[in-house]
């Protein structure tokens, strides 16, 4: 069924209240089918969890929200299992499972908001683990032609929070399920420097799955905000990728800048670090501001406007580049 004039506010992790012209769930791609024939030519918009949205005008068009459940075990073997999950299913709900079931392999990624169709959009990521580590492939519906194609990893093009969902497909398919492969061993990734002091301070000697996921979650909720009661987005901006001339000129004047390998000879720095230097943590402007105890996360307090938030996000943006000569992109997406 298609609802008209539906507010979003319950919608979007960020709080922002603005109305969709048409809404519906499906809960199938036979529901998918059904509704897309009754659609006008109007705009889509496929929503998850809407924990990486910013909505800064109300949406002319038609707003699909996925319900498609399943968790389907479809290969096993002594130490591998592949499970295909509906795009609908929760994804936290999805990590908890498999540390149940203990399938290894997600537990880094415990307490991201969201979908699990999301989870291949940007490659999510977390404490050491990003979803390409465990993607087999993905189910897409395309909007054009009503066909279903199987993308692998490869065909997804994973970068740092990229894919070709966010590229040359651009809403262009709807994606179904995902498939991934996890481990029965039991091999945990406890390489990130946060979760490597936070099992030392429990005394854990071999952690399980269960450890890191708990881990995670205790290190995650210490500083980012919980959008239940805060509104906000998780990062807003990507850490910027730059030159090691680009470093070296910061270090001349912050000796002890944080910044991390990247490919081809480059270096990822950390936005967070950029941002609270600038003196923008934990800056309130009326309803909406800039985290106390994370820079990365802008927040709404109560009833922001999307636009006023995107203009807060430009004059950081804008402040970044003249104190510290580096563009930083936003991660969420703006609509
Ligand atoms: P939505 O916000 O609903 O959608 C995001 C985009 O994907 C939109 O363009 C939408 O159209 C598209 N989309 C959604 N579902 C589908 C589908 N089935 N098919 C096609 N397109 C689709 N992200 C990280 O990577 N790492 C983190 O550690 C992290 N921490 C966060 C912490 C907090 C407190 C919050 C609020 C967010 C955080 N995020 C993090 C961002 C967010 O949780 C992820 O990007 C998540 O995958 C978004 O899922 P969603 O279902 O809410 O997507
Ligand atoms: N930092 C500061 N000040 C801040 C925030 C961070 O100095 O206000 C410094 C920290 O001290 C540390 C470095 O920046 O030296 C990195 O901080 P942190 O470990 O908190 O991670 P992050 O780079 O800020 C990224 C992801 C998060 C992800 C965490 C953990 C991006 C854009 N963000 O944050 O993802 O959960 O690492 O892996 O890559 C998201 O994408 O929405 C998100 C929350």
């Amino acid at each position: 069924m298609i609802l008209t004039n539906i507010n979003l506010k319950e919608h979007n992790t960020f709080g922002i209240s603005v109305n969709s012209a048409r809404f519906a769930t499906f809960t199938s791609v036979d529901d998918l089918t059904q509704i897309l024939a009754k659609r006008d030519s109007s705009k889509l918009l496929v929503l998850g969890g809407g924990s990486n949205i910013l909505f800064t005008q109300d949406f002319d068009g038609l707003v699909l929200k996925n319900e498609i459940k399943g968790f389907e075990i479809i290969h096993q073997d002594n130490d591998l299992v592949q499970v295909k999950v509906g795009a609908g299913e929760v994804w936290h709900d999805f990590v908890l499972k498999c540390i149940d079931l203990r399938f290894a392999g997600v537990e880094n990624l415990s307490l991201i908001p969201g979908s699990v169709g999301a989870s291949p959009m940007q490659n999510i990521g977390a404490y050491g683990v990003e979803i390409k580590d465990v993607f087999i492939e993905l189910q897409a519906y395309h909007i054009g032609s009503g066909k279903i194609r199987i993308f692998s990893n490869e065909e997804c093009q994973f970068g740092y929070r990229e894919s070709v969902f966010k590229r040359e497909f651009k809403d262009q398919y709807i994606i179904t399920s995902v498939t991934y492969e996890l481990n029965m061993s039991g091999r945990i990734n406890s390489s990130y420097g946060a979760i490597q002091q936070e099992i030392e301070k429990n005394g854990i000697n071999h952690p399980t799955i269960k450890d890191i996921s708990d881990a995670v979650i205790k290190i995650r909720s210490s500083k980012l905000p919980n959008p239940k009661e805060i509104g906000n987005a998780g990062s807003f901006f990507k850490n910027p990728i730059v030159d090691k001339e680009v470093l070296s000129n910061i270090q001349a004047s912050f000796e002890k800048v944080p910044n991390y390998p990247a490919a081809d000879g480059k270096v990822k720095l950390a936005a967070g670090w950029l941002i609270e230097q600038a003196g923008w943590k934990g800056k309130t402007i009326g309803n909406h501001g800039v985290h106390k105890n994370q820079a990365l996360v802008l927040v709404n307090y109560s009833d922001a406007l999307g636009n006023e938030i995107l203009a807060l996000s430009t004059q950081i943006i804008d402040d970044i580049t003249e104190k510290f000569g580096v563009t930083l992109e936003r991660e969420v997406n703006i609509l």
